[in-house]
């Protein structure tokens, strides 16, 4: 595994992050806790000592299953969460709604985008004790909320980072143009982003931004959901609680001009004796030396493989190829 330093901060980051998304379990058709467990200390096992979660991430439960399982392992590990999704008041932005599927015990919950000093206060509280820790390695705001100034919420990022309650500062889900409003007023560490083969907007605008900056770019999604693992083939179902039932990526067209993109690229996997996911992996490290991956994981194997990505490092005439493969697939894919 390689390591790297989070933006200005002191802490060393493993190149390959443990995404604590799916184990949530809401909206990825439910997850086992012990599974998740075990998966979390194969994380630490295979070299992964960064961990990302998100309050929202079935509303507790990815906060709450990290704290257990990190217990006692505290100080080896970077816990990075987030705070603005919020679903226990009416503020700030209306966001989304859950719907039957995904219909929660307390019921079909509105969650807002609400980023106000008072509630990122409440909110951080919140984490620490579901986290069960006295203090938040990073700390991101997840979506922008347009009725609070960005001003106003990274001037309480920089109080609570003073206090010692967290250790560094990112945002998710932004522009250039905001995080050029951020880092007036304070230092940002990371910038978390969609950022996969088959999502390279971002190539052009806050990877290179975050180079000239210094601050690390988190691509997440790494797999697009699993589809770049090409595992998910047309056989493949999701169960209506599971939000890649209702994606558009994932309808079967698509499914299948996925496949033949990494049908094109599988001779490389294979003389490398890796797969097709640990390829997609590598590739968007290769992207920058201040980029990791957060790589979602619900077991064991998963993990293991994931991590062992980060070891990786692709040759020119490599990544050439696989531009070329993309160039030629690219416009077929949504
Ligand atoms: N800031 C944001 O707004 C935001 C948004 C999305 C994600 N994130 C972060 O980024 C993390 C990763 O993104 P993600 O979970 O959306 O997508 P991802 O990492 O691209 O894909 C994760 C899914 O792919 C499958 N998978 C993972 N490793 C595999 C392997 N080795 N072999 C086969 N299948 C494998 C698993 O699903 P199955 O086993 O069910 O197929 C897993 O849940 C999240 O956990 C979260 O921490 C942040």
């Amino acid at each position: 595994m390689r390591y790297r330093k989070l933006g200005n901060s002191d802490l060393l980051a493993s190149k390959v992050a443990f995404g604590a998304w799916a184990i949530g379990g809401w909206t990825w058709g439910g997850s086992d806790e012990a599974e998740a467990i075990r998966a979390i200390h194969a994380a630490i096992d295979a070299g992964i000592n960064f961990f990302d979660t998100a309050p929202v991430y079935g509303f507790g439960r990815s906060e709450e299953i990290l704290g257990k399982a990190l217990k006692g392992k505290r100080e080896k590990v970077i816990i990075a969460t987030k705070c603005g999704l919020v679903w226990d008041k009416k503020a700030g932005e209306f966001h989304f709604r859950s719907t039957e599927e995904t219909i929660t015990d307390s019921g079909r919950l509105e969650i807002y985008k609400y980023l106000a000093p008072e509630s990122l206060r409440l909110e951080v509280e919140k984490s620490l004790q579901r986290l069960q820790t006295d203090y938040i390695d990073l700390y991101q705001t997840h979506w922008p909320d347009n009725t609070t100034p960005i001003e106003e919420t990274m001037a309480e990022l920089v109080r609570l980072k003073k206090e010692g309650k967290i250790r560094a500062i990112g945002a998710s889900n932004v522009s250039v143009e905001q995080l050029e409003k951020y880092q007036a007023i304070g230092r940002l560490d990371t910038d978390q982003e969609k950022f996969s083969l088959i999502d390279r907007q971002k190539l052009t605008t806050n990877i290179p931004w975050c180079h000239k900056h210094q601050v690390s770019f988190l691509a997440y999604s790494p797999l697009a959901q699993g589809l770049l693992t090409g595992k998910i083939n047309l056989d493949r179902e999701f169960p209506p609680s599971d939000l890649r039932s209702k994606k558009p990526r994932f309808v079967l067209e698509n499914r299948a001009f996925i496949m033949s993109f990494l049908g094109d690229i599988q001779p490389i996997a294979e003389r490398r004796n890796i797969t097709l996911g640990q390829l997609a992996i590598a590739w968007v490290l290769n992207q920058g030396e201040h980029i990791h991956a957060l790589v979602g994981a619900r077991n064991v194997k998963q993990v293991q493989e994931n991590a062992a990505a980060g070891e990786i490092v692709l040759s020119t005439e490599e990544v050439g190829f696989i531009s070329k493969m993309i160039k030629k697939h690219g416009p077929n894919i949504i």
